[in-house]
């Protein structure tokens, strides 16, 4: 039996790759010798970021019209390939009650965490996949398939990423394989007003006894795209410490402010 996490002579592209889980994705994507193609809003962050790594990076929000397919090119001129898309880059506001969401932030919601994975994906497929073959893999949520206090269109959204997912394992098979990684709560900016609070009390009650790093969800994203995974697609991997497991035991809740 082979098995290989290598990624040499591969090219990839990960969104929201300055900070938290997409910065340590698209390290560990270059650890294991892909090429790499990195994107953000901030410029300046995005240079950082890609100067850090060896990679090229392009600033711009995945909603702008352009910014998908602007990404994808670049990184088919730089490194004349594209094997591996990282769909991580994503928008969790403070929503409050479905019943009362606000138009605009729902929209946005779903341009961002839903519409742009599927803009970037159709990008890579029409410009290397459907020929070459490739590897997607779409940063979801444990939460997707739970409901939560005040984080009504973010779980919507990071559910309908899950269906996207597996929509597209099944259309893009054999050449192209397409998962999810969902992780629970990780140490970033994005989750800083969960964990910030409440770190010790929900480490205590998670059966591995502490909340995630992005590095525990990075190593799940390598293998993943490695050929190690050769024979999985349309999975949703969870890397939560464990958290399902707890909510399924007790039911329990994170205690989110202002839900
Ligand atoms: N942290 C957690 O506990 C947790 C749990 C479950 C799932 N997740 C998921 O993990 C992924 C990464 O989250 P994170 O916690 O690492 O977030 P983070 O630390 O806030 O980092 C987000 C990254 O995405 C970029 N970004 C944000 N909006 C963007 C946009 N519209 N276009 C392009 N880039 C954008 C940010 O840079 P700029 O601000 O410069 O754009 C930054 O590089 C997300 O999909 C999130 O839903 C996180």
């Amino acid at each position: 039996m082979t098995s290989s996490y290598g990624l040499r002579g591969r090219a990839a592209v990960v969104t929201g790759a300055t900070r938290g889980i997409g910065l340590a994705v698209a390290r560990a994507l270059a650890d294991a010798g892909a090429q790499v193609c990195v994107s953000a809003r901030n410029a300046d962050e995005v240079r950082r970021a890609a100067a850090e790594l060896g990679a090229v990076g392009l600033a711009g929000s995945v909603a702008d019209d352009g910014h998908p397919s602007a990404l994808t090119d670049l990184c088919l001129r730089e490194f004349g390939r594209l094997d591996i898309l990282v769909n991580n880059a994503a928008t969790n506001q403070p929503y409050g009650p479905l019943v009362d969401a606000d138009p605009d932030l729902w929209r946005e919601a779903f341009t961002i965490n839903v519409e742009a994975p599927l803009r970037l994906v159709q990008c890579a497929w029409h410009g290397w996949m459907r020929e070459h073959g490739g590897t997607v893999v779409n940063i979801c949520t444990e939460g997707a398939t739970h409901v939560g206090p005040g984080v009504g269109a973010y779980g919507t959204s990071k559910a309908a990423l899950l269906h996207l997912t597996q929509q597209l394992a099944g259309e893009l098979g054999p050449g192209v394989r397409v998962n999810s990684v969902s992780p629970g709560l990780v140490r970033t900016e994005m989750a800083r007003f969960v964990w910030e609070p409440g770190e010790p009390d929900i480490a205590s009650g998670l059966p591995l006894g502490r909340i995630g790093e992005p590095e525990d969800v990075a190593r799940a994203v390598l293998w993943l795209c490695s050929d190690s995974a050769e024979w999985i697609t349309g999975a949703d991997l969870l890397v939560d410490g464990g958290t399902n497991v707890r909510r399924a035991n007790t039911r329990d809740r994170y205690h989110l402010p202002g839900a």
